[in-house]
């Protein structure tokens, strides 16, 4: 008998992540399919990635076009989608210069040696960044260090030094922690792996507030919120403030492989032989992102997520949760039972993906351009499944 695809990756693939037993094989707007023809309505994107759905025909195009003109160059040379999406990122969100990367974990890297950097020029070799318990920032050993979840770091011990873990949401604790050795504090808008726990208001405010009083940076991972995702280009826009460092990826080149982060004047310190990347910003990925931000922009699908996310909110407060949180399209139903991973196997065997992120909490980051029917069916099936 030919093995099946599971049969094959549990022979061929490393063990590190336990996948749900389907294997996808196209996919068209919010709907993906898989090798049997069965449809999904899709509330997970990649886990807030393909913003525009699946199969976008302008994201295709812009990839076949720009893979025809040309594919790579090296960063020994200049090209122009990597230069005008650098542009586009500036004139969306605060002045700054832009460096690309392949993934979130990469921005991530790239802020914490900028931060490094910035304290060795500027605060005497201060190198000790202020981060959140419960946050994640990625899978290298800086952002495993950098993150406030043990079980992704502790079987890589020892770590990179110089990391401080604070109660999210608690600026007095973030007070407690600055000391003379502190460059700066790295936080999400809304810590998204964990289970979607918003900023309360006006905490952003403080920490900035904090951060130019004590002379420290603030460096805000939105590679989860980023790119409208929250009802605004990026959620510290809800907040009326500028981080000095921003970090993207995920949903910015809407499938393609791409991370970013964004250093505001005063944080831009890497200079030539400092850091690099092979594919970061590569002509690719990079006509990629722009085809996204185009169609973001011009289909007004920021102001969308926003509406689209009431409707889900909405839709969430059905399922008998304790507690449904977020804002825009992401959003997240917590159980008081361990229903969560129940919840997504019945979601998937009704043909809805959902994303189950620990026993009680289910986690939903559709694509931008999810209609109200499409919710509604959501809302619909997910009501329906036994209790
Ligand atoms: C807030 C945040 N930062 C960083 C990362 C890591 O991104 P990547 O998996 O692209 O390295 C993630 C991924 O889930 C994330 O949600």
């Amino acid at each position: 008998m030919t093995p099946t695809i599971p049969e094959l990756a549990d022979k061929y693939l490393m063990h590190t992540a336990k996948r749900v037993p389907v294997t996808f094989v196209r996919g068209r707007g919010c709907l993906v399919y898989d090798d049997t023809g069965r449809e999904y309505l899709d509330l997970v994107a990649g886990i807030a990635v393909n913003v525009l759905g699946h199969a976008h025909p302008e994201v295709a195009a812009a990839v076949a076009s720009q893979a025809h003109a040309l594919i790579h160059a090296s960063n020994l040379y200049f090209t122009q989608p990597q230069v005008e999406l650098a542009q586009r990122l500036v004139e969306l969100s605060f002045p700054a210069r832009v460096f690309f990367g392949n993934s979130g974990a990469e921005a991530n890297e790239t802020a914490i040696k900028i931060a490094r950097k910035w304290g060795a020029r500027n605060r005497k070799g201060a190198f000790q960044i202020i981060t959140s318990i419960g946050s994640f920032h990625g899978r290298t050993m800086a952002t495993i260090a950098a993150g406030g979840q043990p079980k992704y770091s502790d079987p890589f011990k020892p770590l990179p030094d110089g990391f401080v873990h604070v109660p999210f949401n608690d600026i007095e604790a973030i007070k407690a922690a600055t000391n003379e050795q502190t460059v700066a504090v790295m936080l999400e808008p809304i810590m998204g792996e964990i289970g979607v726990i918003p900023s309360a208001p006006g905490y952003l405010e403080g920490v900035r507030r904090w951060c130019d009083e004590k002379g420290l940076l603030m460096i805000l991972d939105e590679v989860q919120t980023g790119v409208g995702r929250t009802g605004r280009w990026f959620a510290h826009q809800h907040d009326g403030i500028t981080p000095d460092v921003m970090t993207l990826a995920k949903g910015l080149g809407g499938g393609v492989p791409i991370g970013a982060v964004l250093a505001a004047p005063r944080a831009d310190v890497l200079e030539p032989g400092d850091h690099g990347s092979t594919f970061g910003g590569n002509p690719l990925a990079c006509a990629a992102a722009l085809a996204v931000l185009h169609v973001v922009e011009r289909d007004g699908l920021v102001g969308h997520a926003a509406e689209m996310g009431d409707l889900l909110d909405g839709a969430l407060q059905d399922l008998g949760g304790q507690d449904v949180r977020g804002r825009g399209l992401m959003r997240a139903v917590q159980f008081a039972e361990p229903r969560a991973k129940p919840f997504q196997q019945a979601c998937l065997e009704a043909g809805v993906l959902v994303n189950a992120v620990d026993d009680h909490t289910v986690r939903f980051v559709p694509p931008l351009i999810i209609s109200p029917d499409q919710i509604e069916h959501a809302h619909s099936t997910m009501q329906g499944l036994p209790r």
